[in-house]
């Protein structure tokens, strides 16, 4: 273990680890995984990644358990994501194997990275993949460079489960109905950039978007899905073309189903949130962020999503059961870790 680090105030920040590992596609295959200790990569100024935005790239977590095992949480989900990621900007798509056995070496590679069990925290995986040939021309490239490095990183709640409030901001759309939103390329990120700024100025932990087509149903929250739970006691998640399908969004709606919880996956309307009793953003950072008040900046509107200004018991149950399987505290059975000795 590493003693330098103290684990229990990490942030959501970089931190240097031992290694990354890397791949590069040329003459139509992917070659041998590298192994490096650099933090830079070197790169043509006129590669595709830096000037049409042929950029893709993923986020998961490997926990520490009790047992001093390792746990890599829907490596497999993670790994077809980023495939049709490529897929929808012209990348190469990195083969699934590939993507599970780089993320398995390179949390073994960083072992001595992954937080203690006591501390909450975790090691997050951020695999990239680049367009790298130089083109001048509006064109994708014909080679590539996948990397995976990781970054220990601070468990969300410092102070605990709490709630934060959204915005609703009309005037701004992260992705179009038949754009990129349901990949998760960079230039999504841009897009919301803005809206975000705005949003964190006035208080609000994330925008809450809207569909960019009629502004009538619900999208998605920043950098995670939305869900809530309705006066019927339904898990109720919006269904969209522009939204990104979280791993974790999918991984409770199974887990609410498994509690006897009805599900529905559908269009939600705005007028809906008014019915919810509790709700939340959901995604690997967090896991469940529960949502206060959303407030809609241009109608003046607000909705009370949280009853009683706590967070509801069915996201606390959520929570606790999905952290519960990615820990090792509670059994697996979804299979949805794969361990690490
Ligand atoms: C736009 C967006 N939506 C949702 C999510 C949540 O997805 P996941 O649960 O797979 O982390 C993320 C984070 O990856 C995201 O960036």
């Amino acid at each position: 273990m590493n003693n330098n680090i103290d684990w229990k105030n990490l942030s959501f920040a970089y931190l240097k680890t031992d290694y990354n590992v890397r791949c590069y596609y040329r003459n139509g295959k992917w070659g041998e995984v590298e192994v490096s200790s650099s933090e830079n990569i070197e790169i043509h100024m006129a590669s595709t990644c830096l000037h049409y935005g042929q950029e893709a790239f993923e986020g998961l977590k490997a926990f520490r358990g009790k047992d001093n095992k390792i746990r890599i949480f829907r490596m497999d989900e993670n790994a077809k994501r980023l495939a049709r990621s490529a897929n929808g900007i012209m990348m190469a798509p990195v083969p699934v194997e590939l993507f599970e056995k780089m993320a398995l070496q390179v949390v073994e590679l960083n072992k001595r990275f992954v937080p203690p069990y006591e501390s909450g925290a975790s090691l997050y995986l951020r695999p990239l993949l680049i367009g790298t040939e130089p083109r001048v021309g509006v064109a994708p490239s014909e080679e590539y460079l996948f990397v995976i490095f990781v970054t220990p990183v601070g468990p969300y709640f410092k102070e605990g489960f709490k709630l934060t409030n959204v915005a609703i901001m009309h005037n701004y759309d992260r992705a179009a109905p038949n754009g990129t939103g349901n990949i998760k390329i960079g230039g999504n990120y841009a897009a919301s950039l803005k809206a975000g700024k705005i949003a964190k100025e006035k208080g609000y932990s994330a925008v809450l978007y809207l569909d960019s087509k009629e502004k009538k149903y619900i999208d998605e929250c920043g950098p995670a899905n939305f869900f809530g739970i309705n006066k019927d006691g339904v898990y109720v998640t919006p269904e969209s073309k522009s939204i990104l399908p979280s791993i974790t969004n999918m991984s409770l709606f199974q887990l609410a189903q498994d509690m006897g919880i009805k599900t529905e996956r559908r269009p939600v309307k705005l007028e809906e949130l008014g019915d919810f009793v509790e709700a939340g953003q959901c995604g690997t950072a967090a896991v469940i962020s529960p949502v206060g008040r959303i407030d809609d900046l241009d109608t003046g509107i607000s909705y009370e999503v949280s009853k009683g200004g706590e967070p509801g018991p069915i996201s606390k149950k959520l929570y606790e059961t999905l952290r519960g399987i990615q820990y090792g505290d509670i059994a697996d059975k979804h299979n949805w870790v794969t361990i690490i000795e």
